[in-house]
This record gives structure tokens, C-alpha cells and sequence, in this order.
């Protein structure tokens, strides 16, 4: 954690619900009451059919939402994209960009992750952009020179505090039930601060939130929101069961 930065707990639900799960995002609402409230913000990124329904169920709940990808486009002939403005339009105020399932299955590089950031941005939307090494970088050692390559070609300059959020997601950790050690999210986290520092200034990185992702359970959450530098979660899998994701959003409190 770092102590002058409020965490930020946000459910990445993948390609998964329908507008019966909608039910979910207001039994998390009914959960966070005024102290959660008050020690962590959440936000649900859901399936874009749901994003407008979404919002609306949650208003006056005070949980934002998020859109999973944008175009790095902002209107046109783009069959099937969705822009940052449209999820704007529908509520959201945050867009993950270059989760590692886009990069991996749809071959977004880190030009691609970035143009889609400044899109986000443009659109007044906080893009969420993860970084992560595979399991093979990771055994070669090369883990750290990877996400810091990421950082350096992914983020959009002149990004503040305000105006971007970056989360750490390990490929390997992703859905498998795998976490990396205390010590090596501590590690991994320090570097994104310092490499977010050569990039944007040292006062603009500091108030960066640098999120975990992979793996992230009730049972874990409390030791991974305890490393420094780890400034909320992205959670996927335990984002779909509303109890989970409050105990997450608990333990990061
Ligand atoms: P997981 O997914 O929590 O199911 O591992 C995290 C993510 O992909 O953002």
C-alpha cells in the first residue's frame, strides 16, 4: 500500500454475464457501505452489452465501471470496436487497455496498448493498462526488463495520478490460482514506480495507483494489498461472486 493513495479494487468480468448477473454488481452495492466507502474505491468492468445496465444499477452506489478494451479509434468504419467515447456514453470511467489476453490473442503490441490509453484518455476515461511477463520471460529472468519495456511503450506521456492507473498482472498468474511471492511483487511494483518516474516526472508517478492482478482470493488479498506499492487489485474470476470480491475490497481497506 502506499499510504497517501486511495486503493482501487476493480472486477474485470470478462466475457462472462448476462443481464441476470446484473444482480451481482447490486449485492457488491448493498456491501459497500459508507467506512468501505470511505477506504477503497471499486469499480466493475463488464461484458460492453452490459455496460449501460450496469451503470444504471448502480447509481447512487458511488462503484464505478469500466469498459474491458477501447479502439484506439474514436468513431468510423471499425466493425465490431467500440470506442472510448461510447463507454463514456454508457457510464464508465475507467477502460482497461492491453490486458494480456488482448495482447496475446488479438496481437496488441505496445504501440497499440498506448494509442488505445490516449484514446481512453481523450474520452475522459482512466485507462487501466496492464503489463505482465509470461511464465517463460519469468524463468529466464528477464521479468522486470520485459514490464519495464511495457511501462516505457504503453503509457501515454504527460499521464498524472489523475488520469492513469497501471496494473501489474503476471501471464502466469492469470487464472491459474498462481501468485507470485511477496518479494517479488514488492520488486516488480518498485520498478513500475520508478520506470512511471523516468517517464513522467517523479511528482505525477508517485500518485499513480499500481495494481495486482492474478489470482487475487479473499484468502490472499490481505498479503498482496500489504506490499509496497500495490494500490488496489484487478481481479477477474473472484470479481463474479459478489461475497469474494467485498472480502477483496476489504482486505485492501
Ligand atoms: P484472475 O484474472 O483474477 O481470474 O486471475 C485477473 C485478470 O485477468 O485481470
Amino acid at each position: 500500500m502506499t499510504r497517501s493513495i486511495k486503493p482501487l479494487v476493480a472486477g474485470n468480468w470478462k466475457m462472462n454475464g448476462l443481464r441476470a448477473e446484473l444482480a451481482i454488481a447490486a449485492e457488491v452495492a448493498r456491501g459497500y457501505g459508507a467506512e468501505l466507502r470511505h477506504a477503497v474505491d471499486l469499480a466493475i468492468c463488464p461484458p460492453a452489452t452490459l455496460h449501460f445496465a450496469m451503470t444504471a444499477a448502480l447509481i447512487g452506489s458511488r462503484i464505478a465501471t469500466g469498459g474491458q478494451d477501447c479502439s484506439a479509434q474514436s468513431s468510423g468504419a471499425f466493425t465490431g470496436e467500440i470506442s472510448a467515447g461510447m463507454l463514456s456514453d454508457a457510464g464508465a470511467t475507467y477502460a482497461i487497455v492491453g490486458h494480456s489476453e488482448r495482447r496475446t490473442l488479438h496481437g496488441e503490441t505496445n504501440a497499440t496498448v498506448k494509442a488505445k490509453a490516449e484514446a481512453a484518455q481523450k474520452a475522459l476515461l482512466v485507462p487501466i493498462v496492464c503489463v505482465g511477463e509470461t511464465q517463460a520471460e519469468r524463468e529466464a529472468g528477464k521479468a522486470l526488463a520485459v514490464v519495464k519495456k511495457q511501462i516505457r511503450g504503453s503509457v501515454p506521456e504527460g499521464s498524472t495520478a489523475a488520469t492513469l492507473v497501471v496494473a501489474y498482472e503476471p501471464v502466469w498468474a492469470i487464472g491459474t490460482g498462481l501468485t507470485p511471492t511477496a518479494a517479488d511483487v514488492a520488486e516488480m511494483h518498485a520498478a513500475i514506480r520508478a520506470e512511471l518516474g523516468k517517464a513522467l516526472g517523479k511528482a505525477a508517478a508517485s500518485g499513480v495507483r499500481l495494481l495486482y492482478g492474478g489470482s487475487v482470493k479473499p484468502s490472499n488479498a490481505a498479503e498482496l494489498m500489504n506490499v509496497a506499492h500495490v494500490d488496489g487489485a484487478l481481479v477477474g474470476g473472484a470479481s463474479l461472486k459478489a461475497e469474494d470480491f467485498l472480502a477483496i475490497a476489504k482486505a485492501c481497506a
